[in-house]
């Protein structure tokens, strides 16, 4: 039983699959919740069709309780967001859903990848950092908040090899 628990907790079971359009309203609902402006259901159908948009879903227990996406081109992609259920973070699942989707944008064929964090994200920036992504240019004032604030980005990088 403790057994079982503690490979819970750790995010043991959770699975990182390709999302269909099922998943759209899920993903908007999760996307809402995480960043000040959310992407609606119909965007995300958009991506999950398109062929330049790579779109998971992270399930645990049978529950969506995440997302990646990333827009491709040539060999470059860009990750566009990322997100984990507010209730399930800090159990390392992001780790999970990130290296999965990492490994399936090299199957692309995709060399290079980039990103844009607020530079305030802690949580963010060590899961990049911790999956090899490195600081290559910061935008001052990027990021335009609902209250008129104005918060800074980082740019990431990193390559597949
Ligand atoms: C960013 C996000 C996906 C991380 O998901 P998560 O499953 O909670 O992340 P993890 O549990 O894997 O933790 C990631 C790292 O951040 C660290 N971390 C967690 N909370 C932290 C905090 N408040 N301050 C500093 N570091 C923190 C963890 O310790 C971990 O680092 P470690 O591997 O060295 O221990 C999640 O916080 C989220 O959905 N945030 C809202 C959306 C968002 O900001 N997305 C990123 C946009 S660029």
């Amino acid at each position: 039983m403790m057994g079982w628990l503690s490979e819970w907790w750790r995010g043991g079971s959770a699975v990182v699959e390709p999302a269909t359009l099922r998943d759209a309203a899920r993903l908007a609902q999760l996307h809402g919740a995480s960043f000040a402006r959310g992407w609606g259901e119909g965007e995300f159908e958009s991506m999950i069709g398109e062929r330049n948009t790579l779109v998971h879903r992270l399930r645990l227990g049978g529950k969506t309780i995440g997302f990646a996406v990333s827009r491709v081109g040539a060999d470059e992609a860009e990750i566009l967001s990322i997100a984990v259920d507010a209730a399930y973070r800090g159990r390392g699942l992001s780790r999970t859903l990130l290296m999965t989707h990492l490994g399936h944008l090299a199957g692309r064929g995709i060399r290079t990848i980039f990103l844009e964090v607020e530079e305030n994200n802690q949580p963010a920036r060590r899961l990049y950092e911790r999956a090899g992504f490195t600081v290559v240019g910061r935008r001052e004032r990027y990021y335009k908040q609902p209250n008129g604030e104005q918060l800074n980005a980082l740019l990431m990088r990193r390559d597949l090899s």
